[in-house]
Parts: structure tokens; C-alpha cells; sequence
């Protein structure tokens, strides 16, 4: 589904954020990336979103390297993957609801859908009585739910989780990896970073390891080895049909 082929990013400062990276993530894994900081999570993640290129090396979706795609492809693909970051990035002057719902609204979702599907997915991540409160009245915990709900909304492959509990105590913390884990479970790839190995250490799924720009463990690494690579770097019509398919 995902494949980092000898991805390396270089800084105009000249530091190495990302090493000769080769990394296959099939549909439905749950993947942790750890290591301390600096390690590189966040530049990888950078690569899978496309939110900068790679220096040398090449980044693939469903065989399409997604670096090459020109913006409407590009937006289509964006659309795939669902973000949560530390720092939850809600809209402060609206509600848990309207949160959601702006996410919908951007996608160009009907009010059916929206009225349909805002409140469900906040019931799944147990916000269900919290509609209607503002950021300011929920905890930390609860924001990152609301943060959840909104990047689930859309249903897209992928979520993508950059330290989503780094600023949450123990107890949250569990509750979201638990909700990843339920998101997970319902279908969707979870990417995911941390520098809490403590947290991951129970769920039983894949561990990579980063150090210094570089992979230094992966806990299925067969999962990489059995790559059978990109068929081309180029977008045949078939696969560039496929990324524009409509859900
Ligand atoms: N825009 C940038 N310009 C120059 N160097 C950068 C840039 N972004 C990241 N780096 C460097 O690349 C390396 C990897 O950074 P990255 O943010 O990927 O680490 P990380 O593993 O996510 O760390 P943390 O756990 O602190 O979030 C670091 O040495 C960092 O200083
Ligand atoms: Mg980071």
C-alpha cells in the first residue's frame, strides 16, 4: 500500500533527517514509529504526506509515487489520509460538532451526510454527550477525540498519528491508543509515532524503530523484505484512475 523505496532527506543546513529509508506498510497494519527525538519521525511522516520531497529515494502509494502527482491527484490522495498531531489543532471558536463537520463541509459532503455522520463518529470516540461544547471546555483527552473523529470523518486508508499523546497524561493516553486501536480494528491503516515505547509495548503490532535517520529495528521486517517494488515511477492511466475513484 505504502512503500518508502531508499527514501533520504537532506536539509539545506546539510542534516540528514531520513537515511536510504526502505519501508513497506500493507492495508490495515497498525505501525508505531519510535525513537528518541530527532530520530526522523516526523521528516517520514513529512514523506508520506508529501509535505516536502525526498532528497534521494522514492515514496509510493498503491504504486504511484505520490511526489510526482499534479494537485488535483494530489488533493485526491491528501484525502486519503486522516492526520492527528500533538497539538490537536482544533478551530477554537467552534464546537466538538462544527470541528467535525467543517472537515465534511471541506470535502464537499452534503448536510445529510453531515447531520448523519457527525454525531456517529463522535459517539465512537466516545464524545457522544460533548457535541456541542468549544474546545476550551474539554480536557486534553477529549480534544484529541474530537481531533480523531475529524480525521476519521472522511473514511480515508490511512491514519497518520504524529506523537498524538504527547501531551496527555497516562490515563488519555491509553484511551486514545485503545480508540487507534478500535479505528484500526474497523479497517483503517494506523500510522503512528511516539516516544513512549510504554504505550505500544502491550498493543502487539509493528514496532520500527528510528535512529538517526535510519531504521534500526523493525519487529516485522519480512513485511519490508517481501516488497515487490514499484511497478513504475511514472502514473500508468490504471492507478491514476484508481486515485481518482470516488468512495
Ligand atoms: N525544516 C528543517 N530544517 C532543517 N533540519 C530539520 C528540519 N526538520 C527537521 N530537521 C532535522 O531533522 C532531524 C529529524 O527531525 P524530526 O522532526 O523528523 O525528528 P523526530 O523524530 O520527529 O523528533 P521528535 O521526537 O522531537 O518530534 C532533526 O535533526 C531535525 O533537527
Ligand atoms: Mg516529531
Amino acid at each position: 500500500m505504502l512503500h518508502l523505496d531508499k527514501v533520504s532527506k537532506k536539509y539545506k543546513d546539510r542534516s540528514i533527517a531520513l537515511d536510504n529509508v526502505s519501508i513497506l506498510i500493507k492495508p490495515k497494519e497498525f505501525v508505531s514509529i519510535v525513537g528518541h527525538s530527532g530520530a526522523g519521525k516526523t521528516t517520514l511522516l513529512k514523506m508520506i504526506l508529501a509535505e516536502e520531497s525526498p532528497s534521494e529515494g522514492s515514496v509510493f502509494y498503491e504504486k504511484i509515487n505520490i511526489h510526482t502527482l499534479k494537485k488535483r491527484q494530489m488533493n485526491d490522495y491528501r484525502r486519503r489520509i486522516g492526520t492527528v498531531f500533538q497539538d490537536f489543532r482544533l478551530l477554537p471558536d467552534k464546537t466538538a460538532y462544527e470541528n467535525v463537520a467543517f472537515a465534511m463541509e471541506a470535502a464537499g459532503r452534503t448536510d445529510e451526510e453531515i447531520a448523519s455522520d457527525v454525531p456517529h463518529v463522535l459517539e465512537l470516540v466516545d464524545l457522544g454527550k460533548k457535541l456541542h461544547s468549544f474546545p476550551y471546555q474539554l480536557s486534553g483527552g477529549e480534544k484529541q477525540r474530537v481531533a480523531i473523529a475529524r480525521a476519521i470523518v472522511n473514511q480515508p486508508d490511512v491514519i497518520i498519528a504524529d506523537e498524538p499523546t504527547g501531551n496527555l497524561d497516562p490515563v488519555n493516553t491509553y484511551d486514545i491508543i485503545q480508540i487507534l486501536k478500535k479505528i484500526n480494528d474497523l479497517g483503517t491503516t494506523i500510522i503512528l509515532t511516539t516516544h513512549n515505547n510504554g504505550i505500544i509495548e502491550h498493543l502487539d503490532k509493528r514496532v520500527i524503530t528510528m535512529q538517526n535517520g535510519k531504521v534500526a529495528h523493525d519487529t516485522h521486517p519480512e513485511v519490508t523484505s517481501a516488497s515487490n517494488g514499484p511497478a513504475s515511477a511514472s502514473m500508468s492511466s490504471q492507478s491514476s484512475a484508481n486515485l481518482t475513484r470516488k468512495k
